[in-house]
């Protein structure tokens, strides 16, 4: 299995944000996750269009764009259609309380599944345990089905809990506050040794 980090800039110096972009890439995230929050779906407003932009010609990394907003949810299989025609990975976040189970329908169409491991709106949270049987679960699904979607983890990941998240079946893992602030690069590898090992 193939493990990926996927640092989210909602924890970066927004003032220094091409550098840090550049740093994480460099030190082997081939994904950055940008956390879009409308202020609707999630209290927060985070940024959108132009920032997402300006910072596509400063790296090769995958851009893992999570749409906290509310247009999407509400018309799930439209919305994964018009992804995929547009050339585009696909995938559907789940929070806390959405059971895997909703997903049973739609999950041959998908890339990769995140498992939300916190309430979606803010970095920095504690990671919520019973995340870990959902991720499980949905592991089996796949089995299954026998798919090899992604599975994805966002919220309070970092170096001390990962393992115990890649042993639940997750590949691709975000982490913000545990990767940006002191030293991204440095955090970046040592996230990087664990999901070599
Ligand atoms: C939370 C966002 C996350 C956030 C993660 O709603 O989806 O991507 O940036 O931050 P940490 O890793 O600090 O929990
Ligand atoms: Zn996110």
């Amino acid at each position: 299995m193939y493990y990926k980090l996927a640092p989210s800039i909602l924890a970066a110096d927004f003032t220094r944000l091409g550098e840090q972009v550049k740093e994480v890439y460099g030190a082997g995230a081939e994904y950055l996750h940008l956390d879009v929050m409308d202020g609707a779906f999630v209290p927060s407003i985070s940024f959108g269009m132009p920032v997402i932009k300006s910072l596509r010609p400063c790296t090769r990394a995958v851009f893992d764009v999570h749409m906290m907003v509310e247009e999407p949810g509400r018309y799930v299989d439209r919305v994964v259609n018009q992804i995929k025609e547009a050339g585009l990975k696909a995938g559907v976040a789940l929070n806390p309380a959405t059971p895997v189970r909703s997903l049973e329908c739609i999950l041959g169409q998908l890339d990769m599944v995140l498992i939300m491991t916190v309430n979606p709106g803010f970095g920095g949270q504690k990671f919520i345990p019973y995340t870990l049987d959902k991720v499980r679960e949905l592991k089996n699904m796949l089995n299954e089905q026998g798919l090899k979607t992604d599975i994805q983890v966002d919220g309070g990941v970092n170096a001390g809990n990962v393992r115990e998240i890649i042993e639940a079946g997750a590949n691709i893992f975000v982490a913000g506050s545990a990767v940006f602030g002191r030293d991204p690069s440095a955090r970046t590898r040592e996230f990087m040794d664990i999901l070599k090992e």
